[in-house]
C-alpha cells in the first residue's frame, strides 16, 4: 500500500500547484493507478473522489462494495443501490463534506452523460480536464511496472510462434485471432490490450483493421498486431508473417520496414526528443521511395493504457528519459495490395533502450 500513499502525496502536491481542489476518477487506468481498484467502465456512477483536503472516498453501486474493499486502500465508500438516485447521493455527499464548490479535475474517460449530470447537480464546481496531472506521474515506469510489461511482451512473442506453427491457408482471420487470444489467456493474460488485428492480403494495408471472415491465401502477408494485459499492464507487438512465399515487391517493402524499425530502436536514448526518433524512421522510408505510404506516427507510450504519453510523432517535443516505455512501429501500406508493419515496445535505459519484444524480425514464412 505504500506505493499508493506515495502516489497520493505526489498527486496532492500537483493539485496544490495547479490550484485544484480535488480529482474525480471513473473506472479507468487512472482510477486503478491511484486507488488500486480496477473494473470496466459502465453506466452506473462509480467514482473515486480525491480531495486535496480531507479523506478520499468512493461513490459506488452496492454490487461493488466487496470488490472495492478487497482491492483499494481507500476505506470510505458511499454506497447506492439500483433503487436510489445516484446523482442526488453525490450532491448530498459533496455538500456534507464542503466539496460542492471549487475546481475539480475529472477523468478523461468519464462518460459525457455522467459529466453533464454532475454539472447539473453541482453547479458551483468548475470541472477541469485532467490534463497532465496524472500523465506526467505515469510517464516513467518503475522496475516493477517494466517487469509486468516485459512479461506481457513475452506472452505475445510466444503467441506469434504459435501462429507461425499452426496457421494454415484457408483459415479465416477471425480463426487466427481466436487462436491468438486463447493462447494469450493460457499464458496468464487477463485479456487483449486492444482489439486483435489480423489483416491478410489487401487487409494488411489497413493499419487499424480488425479481423474478419476473409480466408487467408498462400502468398499473402498477414499483419498480426496485438497485445496482452498482464497484471494490469499492456503489451503491443506487430509481426507481419507471410503465408508461404512472398513476391519480390513484398520482400523489398518488408526489408525497408525492418530497416526503419531497427533505425528507430537504435536512435532511442535519453536526452533526445521523441520527434527525432520519428524523423530518423521516416527519413529511411522516404529515402527508399515509400514516404507517402507511411501514414501514421512512429509510436506511442504504453503501460496501464495501450496508448499514452509519450507519443513518438513528428511534433512531439517530449524528451526521452530512462523508464519511459513506448512502441516503435513503422509501416508501409500499399492500398489494395498489401501492407507491412513491424512493432516492438522498448524501455529507455541509461544509454539507449531495451526491447521488450524479441520475436525475430526477419521475414518469416508459414509453411504451407
Ligand atoms: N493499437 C494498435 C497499435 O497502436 O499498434
Ligand atoms: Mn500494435
Ligand atoms: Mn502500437
Amino acid at each position: 500500500m505504500d506505493i499508493y500513499k506515495s502516489r497520493l502525496n505526489l498527486i496532492k502536491d500537483r493539485m496544490k500547484e495547479k490550484n485544484i481542489d480535488g480529482m474525480i476518477l471513473f473506472p479507468s487506468s487512472n482510477q486503478y493507478y491511484v486507488t488500486g481498484f480496477r473494473t470496466f467502465p459502465g453506466e452506473r456512477l462509480l467514482l473515486s473522489i480525491i480531495p486535496v483536503k480531507g479523506e478520499p472516498f468512493f461513490i459506488a453501486p452496492m454490487l461493488y462494495e466487496s470488490q472495492v474493499r478487497k482491492e483499494s486502500w481507500i476505506k470510505e465508500i458511499v454506497l447506492w443501490t439500483d433503487e436510489n438516485k445516484p446523482y442526488e447521493i453525490l450532491k448530498k455527499t459533496m455538500e456534507q463534506r464542503g466539496l460542492n464548490i471549487g475546481r475539480f479535475a475529472v477523468d478523461d474517460n468519464l462518460f459525457a452523460v455522467q459529466l453533464l449530470s454532475m454539472i447539473s447537480v453541482l453547479p458551483k464546481i468548475e470541472f477541469l480536464p485532467m490534463g497532465d496531472l496524472l500523465g506526467s506521474l505515469r510517464l516513467s515506469k518503475s522496475a516493477e511496472e517494466i517487469d509486468k510489461i516485459r512479461q506481457a511482451g513475452k506472452i505475445v512473442d510466444e503467441v506469434v510462434e504459435e501462429v507461425r506453427k499452426n496457421a494454415k491457408p484457408g483459415m479465416t482471420e477471425i480463426e487466427v485471432a481466436a487462436m491468438m487470444e486463447f493462447e494469450m489467456r493460457k499464458r496468464g493474460s487477463e485479456g487483449p490490450s486492444f482489439e486483435t488485428i489480423v489483416g491478410s492480403g489487401p487487409n494488411s494495408a489497413l493499419p487499424h483493421y480488425n479481423a474478419g471472415e476473409r480466408r487467408i491465401n498462400s502468398g499473402e502477408f498477414i499483419v498480426l498486431d496485438f497485445g496482452a494485459i498482464y497484471k494490469g499492464y499492456c503489451s503491443d507487438t506487430t509481426r507481419t508473417l507471410c503465408m508461404g512465399e512472398p513476391a519480390d515487391k513484398m520482400r523489398e517493402v518488408y526489408n525497408v520496414v525492418k530497416e526503419a524499425q531497427e533505425i528507430g530502436v537504435r536512435t532511442v536514448k535519453p536526452g533526445i526528443k521523441a520527434k527525432d526518433v520519428d524523423a530518423a524512421v521516416r527519413k529511411h522510408i522516404s529515402d527508399k521511395g515509400y514516404g507517402e505510404y507511411f501514414i501514421h506516427r512512429t509510436g506511442h507510450g504504453l503501460g496501464l493504457e495501450i496508448h499514452e504519453e509519450p507519443y513518438i510523432s513528428g511534433i512531439s517535443e517530449s524528451i526521452l528519459k530512462p523508464g519511459m516505455v513506448f512502441s516503435i512501429e513503422p509501416g508501409i501500406y500499399i492500398n489494395g495490395e498489401f501492407g507491412v508493419r513491424i512493432e516492438d515496445i522498448v524501455v529507455v535505459t541509461e544509454d539507449g533502450c531495451e526491447r521488450l519484444n524479441n520475436y525475430p524480425r526477419d521475414l518469416t514464412s508459414i509453411n504451407v
